[in-house]
């Protein structure tokens, strides 16, 4: 690691994931959605009722996953351009920092763009600090300083909806975008520049391709694991790649899945199953090479068969993991959920596998 990334990282220090806000049409339904399947919380609402007239946002919380989901009142609000446009997605993947205004302050030195000044927020609970800087699309990256730990944030009303039932989801493990042909590298640098990140995979369309579809993708992380976030592009295939369908649909980079960690995936996902959500199934024969491919799993074969769960094996350990289908109508965002059990990898083994899925559906849709 170079002296000047390492000066970068030392003077901006960050804690990790904050929360992430999705921009949707129907914040309610959203929500209830979320706190129904996925199991989250409800813990928190923010619109009219308290004083907001353009908004309606609810805060979800389910062990250290935190999200707010936002809808419109009005046509002229920028959310609605941004749903007209995107459709539901990422607006926001907010970072926890010790002083937001400094955080802000450096980053625009660094060359990042503003997309607001550094603002208190406050409500009859105490307070906080955000400021927020652009990312790639339309997303943006708020700084949040929050000392008091507080959630749902300050201006929300504490709000307790019928109470969910956790699937198990602990903390995010990271977070994908999706960025058009040539711009991975420039958002790489980005955040080696502005945040002092350090890469630390690089895949080509050599080790990710099928027949069809092809990417090619680079991680950068903050050194510690906090942060961890891969950032793909597309490569040439025989026909349109899954990075170019979301690219398409999006109308522009953004987010494109969001990996939770469990400590017990086959108890989430057989949980997640039973409650009907949809999760991305593999051919059969995937399962066929598991044993040599990942001679250290403990989980009964049977399990993860019966469950469709993947597996993968890196030079730390093995994890399992699992895809959800798009969370909207248009093939842009999904869900991951990882268990890892030593490995620092993203299930680089399951790409192709994985692919062949998503291209069966993507030729469903009649987009391959
Ligand atoms: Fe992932």
């Amino acid at each position: 690691m170079s002296e000047a990334i390492e000066a970068h990282r030392n003077d901006f220090p960050i804690k990790g994931f904050h929360h992430v806000e999705f921009w949707v049409g129907n914040a309610y339904q959203t929500a209830h959605y979320y706190r129904a399947i996925h199991g989250y919380e409800i813990v928190g609402y923010r619109g009219p009722e308290t004083g907001v007239r353009d908004t309606a946002s609810y805060a979800l919380e389910q062990g250290d996953v935190r999200f707010i989901m936002t809808g419109a009142m009005s046509p002229d609000h920028p959310i609605a351009d941004h749903l007209r446009r995107h459709g539901p997605g990422v607006r926001d993947v907010a970072i926890e920092v010790p002083d937001a205004a400094r955080a802000h302050e450096l980053a625009l030195e660094r060359g990042a763009r503003s997309a607001y000044e550094s603002v208190v927020v406050e409500g009859e609970r105490g307070k906080w600090k955000t400021a927020g800087i652009l990312a790639y699309g339309d997303t943006v990256h708020s700084l949040v300083e929050n000392p008091d730990e507080m959630w749902p944030p300050p201006d929300f009303r504490l709000r307790k909806d019928s109470i969910a039932r956790s699937i198990g989801l602990e903390r995010i493990d990271h977070v994908v975008a999706n960025v058009e042909l040539g711009a991975m590298d420039e958002w790489v640098e980005f955040y080696e520049r502005v945040f002092g990140f350090v890469l630390l995979r690089h895949f080509d369309d050599e080790a990710i391709s099928t027949e069809y579809s092809a990417l090619m993708s680079k991680v950068v992380w903050d050194g510690s694991g906090v942060i961890r976030l891969p950032i793909n592009e597309p490569a040439t295939g025989k026909r349109k790649s899954q990075i170019e369908e979301y690219l398409d649909f999006y109308h522009g980079s953004g987010v494109q899945h969001i990996a939770i960690a469990t400590s017990d995936l086959v108890a989430t996902v057989a949980e997640a199953r039973e409650r009907g959500m949809g999760l991305m199934s593999v051919p059969e024969t995937y399962y066929d090479d598991v044993p040599q491919r990942v001679p250290d799993l403990e989980v009964d074969i049977a399990t993860i068969r019966r469950l469709n769960i993947l597996v993968d094996q890196d030079d730390g350990g093995h994890l399992l993991q699992i895809f959800t289908r798009m969370m909207q109508d248009r093939p842009t965002f999904f869900f991951e959920f990882i268990e890892r059990r030593g490995a620092l990898g993203f299930g680089e083994g399951n790409f192709k596998a994985l692919f062949e899925a998503i291209e069966r559906d993507q030729a469903e849709r009649g987009n391959l």
